[in-house]
């Protein structure tokens, strides 16, 4: 059994008597035949910590998740030190609820497969360290995964999707437009220059002080922008889509959010409620903020689309977009992209909501496609690092940006 040495906070190798522990852990099957590859995902790359057993057939076997987000909610935002500590407590729970779930044990695996980049170096770390003792152990194939090409490849779990398709993935670290046109082959359009959609609807959540909010206290502050929208009149207030004279398929969120910020002290003031208190237009605010977030991720979409299908690099015909990570579970933002996607002709799919966010099936199922693909594979880990930072596929957004394509103005009655 992998071991937590809680004092010195590192792994150490177990006996051999511990390793017939973990393994006498699961239920064997001797007449149990599997057909398929199985791959065992592991992600640790932010603040949950993920676990998963998919096989070729994309027939998730056993997953397991351990979120952070309560504990991050009290402290306003991710603490790097307090993450690493909670993931190395949870990694080997849930590692082996997934395992035991699927009734698969470390032998049988095929491969294992871990998020290795993008995302917080203390998280990365726990997930690599943890499987790398793993690979050793059990003598595995180790499969390094991009945490953003696992969120643009779930769609290939859940609907039948070929190359070449469109994807905007929206969370609260990245915020992309690219053109998948194989497992690892992506072609970037368009980033945020600054914050992503998730991040800066987080901030407005906790200037707003949505935990207090008794329906919005356990929410991500995106998803209680989403619920208190639902009860609020966005015409109350007039906020600005960004960069509206910029002809690429970039984004911007934090110039967006510090005319918000100045919004919200001036209704304080109006309202005469100190700093910390919600405010009584909090729910105007929340569906103001949401309908301007969402029409400037659909107009740069709608461009991304146009270019696209201009150069020839997705056809008309056949032409789909994903939408993933965890703005994507926003009703709104997606009503949004549909009036986008029927007036562009092309069509919308998304990941079922627990799909879009973490996970550790995306990681697995990342690491099928590779297996398939012959892509990644590592049969020695040596010199194997995390990358805290780590820019996805060949980056062509300033050619679409030289494009300068107009986008038709849509009407966006949602
Ligand atoms: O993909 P994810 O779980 O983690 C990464 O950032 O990689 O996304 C989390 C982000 C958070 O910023 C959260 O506020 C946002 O997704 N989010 C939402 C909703 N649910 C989660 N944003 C808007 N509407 C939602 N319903
Ligand atoms: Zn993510």
């Amino acid at each position: 059994m992998l071991i937590l040495n809680k004092t010195a906070g590192v792994f150490f190798k177990p006996s051999r008597r511990k390793i017939y522990e973990f393994l006498g852990s699961f239920h064997f099957h001797p007449g149990k035949l599997f057909l398929h590859k199985l791959v065992l995902g592991i992600e640790t790359s932010c603040d949950d910590t993920a676990a998963a057993v998919v096989d070729e057939a994309g027939n998730v076997l056993g997953e397991a998740i351990h979120s952070q987000t309560e504990v991050h909610l009290k402290t306003g935002g991710i603490i790097p030190p307090v993450a690493q500590q909670l993931h190395r407590e949870n990694i080997q729970r849930i590692v082996q609820e997934a395992l035991s779930a699927s009734e698969v044990s470390p032998s049988e695996l095929s491969a294992i497969a871990t998020t290795i980049k993008p995302g917080l170096a203390l998280s990365l770390g726990v997930g690599l360290s943890f499987s790398l003792q793993l690979v050793d152990q059990f003598k595995k194939p180790f499969i390094p995964i991009h945490h953003m090409e696992a969120h643009a490849l779930t769609i290939r779990l859940t609907n039948k999707v070929e190359f070449p398709f469109l994807v905007l993935l929206i969370s609260g670290g990245h915020c992309l437009l690219a053109l998948v046109r194989g497992v690892s082959d992506f072609l970037l359009l368009g980033k945020s220059l600054d914050i992503a959609p998730g991040d800066m609807l987080d901030k407005v959540a906790r200037r707003l002080s949505l935990i207090k909010h008794p329906e919005c206290s356990t929410m991500s502050g995106g998803k209680a922008i989403e619920h208190l929208a639902k009860q609020g009149n966005r015409l109350h207030f007039d906020f600005q889509p960004p960069m509206q004279r910029a002809k690429n398929c970039d984004f911007s969120f934090s110039g967006l959010q510090h005319v918000i910020d100045k919004m919200i002290m001036q209704k304080e003031k109006e309202e005469g409620v100190e700093q910390g208190q919600i405010l009584s237009s909090a729910a105007d605010i929340a569906a103001a903020v949401q309908h301007t977030v969402a029409c400037h991720i659909a107009k740069r979409t709608h461009r991304a689309i146009l270019f696209c299908m201009q150069r020839g690099l997705l056809q008309p015909s056949s032409a789909v977009l994903v939408v993933s990570g965890g703005v994507a579970s926003n009703l709104y933002i997606r009503k949004a992209l549909e009036i986008v996607t029927n007036a562009a002709q092309c069509t919308l799919l998304c990941p079922p909501a627990r799909l879009c966010t973490d996970n550790g099936i995306m990681v697995a199922w990342n690491g099928v496609e590779r297996l398939r693909a012959g892509l990644g594979i590592l049969h020695n880990t040596e010199g194997i690092r995390y990358e805290p930072k780590c820019p996805l596929g060949v980056d062509i957004s300033k050619e679409v940006g030289e494009a300068a394509i107009k986008v038709p103005r849509l009407k966006m009655k949602i």
